[in-house]
């Protein structure tokens, strides 16, 4: 968990998924632009950025409340 003063490996973790999950997420928009452009478009394609935007919203809310959390609770 977040120590106070020192930082955590778990936030560490967190920002590199969250980071990695980015770039996923932004292929995945890209070939969702040019799957629904295609004269037959492939709508299921567009949902693949759901995938990635979960791990974002997880590991975005995870650091962004884990300092929060730490100096609460100090
Ligand atoms: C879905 C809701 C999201 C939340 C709640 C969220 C939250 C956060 C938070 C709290 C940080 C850390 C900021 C700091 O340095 O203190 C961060 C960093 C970052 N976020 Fe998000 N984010 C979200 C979505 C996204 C999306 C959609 C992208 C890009 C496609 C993205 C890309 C990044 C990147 C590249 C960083 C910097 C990571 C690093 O320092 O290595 N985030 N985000």
């Amino acid at each position: 968990m977040y120590v106070r003063g020192r930082r955590s490996p778990v936030i560490g973790r967190a920002r590199q998924v969250h980071r990695w999950s980015g770039v996923v997420f932004t292929l995945a928009v890209l070939a969702t632009i040019v799957a629904l452009s295609l004269p037959d478009p492939i709508v299921w394609v567009s949902y693949l950025p759901l995938i990635p935007l979960a791990a974002l919203l997880f590991t975005g809310l995870f650091m962004l409340v884990s300092p929060i959390r730490a100096r609460r609770t100090a």
